[in-house]
């Protein structure tokens, strides 16, 4: 069964088109979400936190309410934040410290995003199954922040949380 309404490729044609460097940081990451959320098949919450003050804060996001703060090394959105690597969680009670924001989430996948050498934040996708999320889907959606990133201006990132 297919996880995704339109192929890798199309996905991240489609996502590069919403990144204009004229937008807003928070109406690109809104419309990002948005994009992803319908472009997969099966999930349940797609979304950004990005870091303030040494934590994960709640960013743009499609799905029901979510913690809203996440310290860096807690949680699968931790973890990938503390150890700068995509974190791919085939059944997320089997993962320690796993934050359930929705009981419906049985598999996550957390990427981060790199701007100067640092993660400023990360996408995290949920799913309503268990073992959704693969390699494949990892270097997709890891070419897509790395887009993001590249497009719009994260020095303004401060401007989110003023
Ligand atoms: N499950 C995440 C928390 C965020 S929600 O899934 C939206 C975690 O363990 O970090």
């Amino acid at each position: 069964m297919s996880r995704q309404n339109k192929t890798w490729p199309e996905i991240e044609a489609a996502c590069r088109a919403l990144l204009s460097p004229e937008d807003t940081l928070l109406s690109s990451l809104a419309n990002l979400s948005a994009e992803l959320f319908q472009d997969l098949s099966v999930r349940n919450w797609v979304g950004f936190y990005l870091i303030h003050q040494g934590r994960l804060v709640l960013g743009p996001f499609q799905g029901k309410p979510a913690c809203v703060s996440i310290p860096v090394g807690k949680g699968v959105c931790g973890t990938s934040v503390l150890e700068e690597r995509t974190v791919v969680v085939p059944d997320v009670h089997r993962f320690p410290g796993h934050i359930a924001c929705d009981s419906a989430s049985r598999s996550e996948i957390v990427v981060p995003l790199r701007f100067q050498d640092r993660v400023i934040g990360v996408l995290d996708i949920d799913s309503p199954q268990e073992d959704t999320f693969d390699e494949e889907d990892a270097l997709h959606l890891e070419n897509v922040v790395r887009d993001l990133v590249s497009r719009l201006d994260f020095s303004r990132l401060g401007e989110f949380f003023a």
